[in-house]
């Protein structure tokens, strides 16, 4: 969408400050719910999402069961009042789409075949949304699955990087992502590099798209830490104490 807002000055700050190469701030805190066997409270600028991990259970209908492997259903679901015009109830083509990836991305990561017949249950809760929720909430979800002592190849991390004003930038805001050319969110996992997801919306010269891949991948890197620094703030204390 065209537009005349400007959303890189001639100083190369944007709209809320931040240089080409900079996230919005995020805040992670592990371990929110006493239900859920694993959850987490993140902030990633004005998003405000909680995620609950449910499992390993029994899959429930039978036929859904896979006897060599746990089936992974994240659900990502964004509330009435998260958006600007309130969202009507209930699932949409848009959180449809969001909750298979990032089922997919998932079961990608954990050791599934640990858990045959099992379903592990991912619920994704996005109460303030502000551009970027489907990172964000893998993100969130990646902490709460480690948080559940769910075995996983690694924590899975998510970033997008994106085009504006011909140029590319990490991670964008909401005005970014309305007027911007192109948001590519991604997931990795740290420390193999592996990608877990990769989505894109607009259009990327091959060249844009791998600058834009690089910085996501380097966001994905410091949410990581960020995400790591959360589970230690709450496990570090114990283990002290041990
Ligand atoms: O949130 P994400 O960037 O992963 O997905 P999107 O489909 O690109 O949506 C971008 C943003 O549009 C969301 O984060 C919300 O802020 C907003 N949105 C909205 O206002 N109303 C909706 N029904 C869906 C999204």
């Amino acid at each position: 969408m065209k537009s005349d807002i400007k959303l890189i000055d001639s100083k190369g700050k944007r709209l809320d400050g931040r240089k080409f190469d900079e996230l919005r701030k995020i805040k992670i805190e592990a371990g929110v719910l006493h239900r859920a066997e694993g959850s987490c409270y993140l902030e990633w600028g004005e998003n405000k999402i909680l995620a609950a991990v449910y499992g390993p259970r029994e899959a429930i209908p039978k036929h859904t069961q896979n006897p060599l492997r746990a089936i992974v259903k994240a659900r990502y679901n964004m509330a009435a009042f998260s958006v600007e015009d309130r969202k009507r109830p209930g699932p949409d083509r848009r959180s449809r789409e969001i909750s298979k990836v990032i089922s997919e991305a998932l079961e990608n990561i954990i050791l599934t075949e640990k858990y045959p017949r099992a379903s592990i249950d991912v619920n994704i809760e996005v109460l303030d949304a502000e551009a970027g929720t489907r990172c964000a909430g893998l993100t969130a979800a990646g902490v709460a699955l480690a948080d559940a002592g769910i075995p996983m190849k690694d924590i899975p991390a998510s970033c997008a990087a994106g085009k504006i004003e011909d140029q590319v930038v990490l991670d964008l805001g909401k005005e970014e992502d309305n007027y911007g050319n192109a948001d590519l969110p991604i997931a990795i996992s740290p420390r193999s590099g592996e990608v877990l997801l990769l989505q894109m919306d607009g259009h990327l010269t091959e060249d844009e798209f791998n600058k834009a891949l690089n910085l996501a991948i380097n966001g994905c890197k410091i949410v990581s830490d960020i995400q790591k620094k959360a589970l230690l703030d709450k496990y570090q204390p114990a283990l002290e104490v041990d």
